[in-house]
This record gives structure tokens, C-alpha cells and sequence, in this order.
């Protein structure tokens, strides 16, 4: 247990929480959303939807929900899972390293717990992927047990109960917020009363536009009482994300058939295909070991680099696209199209290609930013 008064934190006293408590679960047993994954205890379903929820909003969360439980309704079929299938299941989620993780933990499951789904905290929070967030609500909604689930948007709701001055967004305050939550929890209903703090968090208590007048909670809000609202949660801001050049090459056949590629890049969506990519910077680098006019325009050099890597020889065209953008967290891809046909379509063995017709091209895995730049592509070339 930490020390409150050393952070500044003014802890109340038993009666304090327990009336904070009934307040909460009493809002929470009137206004609760009716989500699908709040009518079941199964640990198996609770994990997909906390995974899936640490990406998106609930509403963009329900049919991929849905849908994963048909694909892969145990987690046998999870294990088992074929890998285009899994990134196809995950398509436009984004942060695809989160299904693999969960893919290799319902391995782990198979193997150490005999494929049924481990019930300690300490054991949910070693499975890959899990970290003290997931493995608390996990353990507090699929289990009862008394653990809290701490998540950005619950640190919100505690910054501002406690006007905690520790910035929300630095990783090694969050022990701040565990050690609140951990003695305001309520052992009856762990899960309740989490669940209760996330749709607090996620709506009235938002980061964005908060309603603080409609609060349940308001009166036991430190910032609500003192008028501080607009100073808390304390949050930097995050460093911008880095801009990342990338060219794509929009190949052609003579059957009208599209080149793409299966991705081993990790930095370009490893597992995913897509247009073949190149990241400029990489480019340059490979050209600077042919050519020694390092300020050469860049595109006739990439499209140089293309006929080498890929052995193609296409017919560029002149047609021009608007940039595509994509933000990840810490990546910002800034790609250009360039399009080309080709006559003699043999494909280089040393990678992973394939030719696909345009009604086809929706089978494969494709992520965000390849979506959009087929959608650019396609807008310029109506079939
Ligand atoms: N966000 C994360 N987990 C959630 C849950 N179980 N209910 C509502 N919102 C959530």
C-alpha cells in the first residue's frame, strides 16, 4: 500500500467509501449500457471484448466482437486459428500484435492449463498480451475477484475525485491510481464497480467533453467541488508521431489483375498484403549505393528500385494521386501512389506475390492505410 499523503492525496475514511461506493453501483444499476459481452461470465469472451475495447468504441466494437466469437467460438479455435483468417478477423481494429498476442495465449492456455481459462490473477496477467488492466477486469468480471481495472479512462475519473497532480500518461504514476482504486473497489461487486468506472470514464467523466453536472459521483469529486475540472486528469501532451515516407507501386497486368504483396516488415504491417511498399528513406539508402547524385527526384529513383527488387518492367503512368494519410500512435505513414502496367506479369520468387482480380482483392487481409489506398486508387480509376 502506498503512501497517500505523500502524493498529496487526501484519502477518506471507510463511511466516505462506503456511500461512494452505493452512489456508483446504484447509477450504475440504473443507467448500465446493455453490451453483449455484459451477459455472459464466460473469460474466454470477456478477454476478446477487453482487447478489442482497448482499441475502439463500444459501438465499433459489437459486430467484431460478434463476428470473432463465430470464427473462433473456443479458444482451442483461437489457437488454431490460420494466421489470414486471425489479421482478416482484426481488419480495421488496427494494433494487429494484439491478436497475435492473443492468439499465442490461447496456445499457452492449451498447453499449461489444459485449454481452460486460468482463474488467479497472477496467472491471467502471465498469459502474452495481458497486462494489469486486462488481467483485472478479466479477474474482477469473469471471477469476482477484488481487483481493480485500470485504464486511462478510469485514471481520469480518479485524477479528478482526488485533484491527483501525477501526470495520467506517464507509465510509472499508474501505481498511484492502482493503490486508490484498490481501496475504493467494492469486494461484493468487482466487477460491477469496475465496469461502472469505465462507462463513467468513457461518457459523463470523458476526456473531451465532459458533463460534470450530471455526474452521479460529483459531490465526492474533489475538482468538481473545488472548480477545477478543466486542471484534471494532469496529462503532457504525447509527442507528435513520426512522418514515415512510403511509396506504393498500383501494378497491373494485361488481365487487369492487381499486384500485391505479402508483407515481412514489421514497420509496414508485417502479415498483412498490400500494394507493394517501400519506405522512401530505405530507398534512398539503397540508391545511395548506386548512384551518387544523392538530390536525384525521388520517384524516377523509386520506380528504379521497384524493377530491381521486384524484376518487373512496367509501363509507368503519369497519373497522379492525392497523398494518402495514416496516423498510427507513434507513426504517421505518408504514402504516394505511383501506377504501372506490366506485360510480362512473372512474378519474383524471392517474396511473397500474387496477382489478384480487383473483385478478389477484398479476401486477403488488407489494414487501414492499405484500405484507403486501394479507395485512392480506385476513386482515380473508376472499373
Ligand atoms: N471499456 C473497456 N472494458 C469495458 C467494459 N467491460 N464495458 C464498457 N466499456 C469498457
Amino acid at each position: 500500500m502506498i503512501d497517500f499523503k505523500q502524493y498529496g492525496i487526501d484519502m477518506w475514511d471507510t463511511d466516505k467509501i462506503d456511500s461512494f461506493r452505493k452512489t456508483l453501483l446504484a447509477w450504475y444499476d440504473r443507467e448500465k449500457r446493455d453490451l453483449p459481452w455484459r451477459h455472459t461470465k464466460n473469460p474466454y469472451h470477456i478477454w476478446i471484448s477487453e482487447i478489442m475495447l482497448q482499441q475502439t468504441q463500444v459501438a465499433t466494437v459489437i459486430p467484431y466482437y460478434e463476428r470473432f466469437l463465430e470464427w473462433f467460438p473456443t479458444i482451442a479455435d483461437l489457437a488454431n486459428a490460420d494466421e489470414e483468417r486471425l489479421l482478416k478477423a482484426w481488419e480495421g481494429l488496427g494494433y494487429y500484435s494484439r491478436v497475435r498476442n492473443m492468439q499465442i495465449a490461447a496456445q499457452q492456455i492449451m498447453t499449461d492449463f489444459d485449454g481452460h481459462f486460468p482463474e488467479t490473477y497472477a496467472e491471467i496477467a502471465q498469459l502474452k498480451g495481458i497486462g494489469p488492466y486486462t488481467a483485472g477486469a478479466i479477474a474482477s468480471i469473469a471471477f469476482d475477484l477484488v481487483e481493480p481495472a485500470v485504464d486511462g479512462n478510469v485514471m481520469r475519473v480518479m485524477a479528478r475525485l482526488f485533484e491527483v497532480n501525477y501526470d495520467i500518461g506517464d507509465p510509472k504514476n499508474r501505481k498511484i491510481f492502482q493503490a486508490i482504486c484498490e481501496v475504493l473497489i467494492d469486494p461484493k461487486r468487482p466487477g460491477d464497480f469496475n465496469q461502472a468506472l469505465m462507462d463513467l470514464g468513457a461518457d459523463i467523466e470523458s476526456a473531451k467533453n465532459p458533463r460534470p453536472e450530471e455526474s452521479p459521483i460529483r459531490f465526492f469529486s474533489a475538482a468538481y467541488l473545488h472548480n477545477t475540472m478543466d486542471k484534471y486528469p494532469i496529462k503532457e501532451p504525447k509527442k507528435k508521431p513520426k512522418p514515415i515516407q512510403i511509396q506504393a507501386f498500383v501494378i497491373t497486368n494485361s488481365k487487369g489483375e492487381f499486384l500485391l504483396e505479402k508483407n515481412d516488415s514489421e514497420r509496414l504491417l508485417a502479415g498483412f498484403w498490400s500494394f507493394p511498399l517501400l519506405e522512401t528513406q530505405i530507398v534512398a539508402q539503397q540508391l545511395s549505393l548506386f548512384e551518387t547524385d544523392s538530390k536525384e527526384t525521388p520517384t524516377i529513383s523509386q520506380k528504379t528500385v521497384f524493377e530491381k527488387d521486384y524484376r518487373l518492367q512496367p509501363v509507368w503512368s503519369d497519373q497522379t494521386f492525392p497523398l494518402v494519410k495514416h496516423t498510427f500512435s507513434h507513426r504517421r505513414w505518408l504514402v504516394d501512389i505511383i501506377a504501372g502496367t506490366v506485360l510480362d506479369d512473372t512474378l519474383a520468387n524471392d517474396k511473397t506475390l500474387a496477382w489478384v482480380k480487383k473483385e478478389d482483392l477484398d479476401n486477403y487481409p488488407l489494414a487501414t492505410p492499405q484500405k484507403k489506398l486501394m479507395a485512392s486508387y480506385f476513386k482515380a480509376n473508376p472499373l
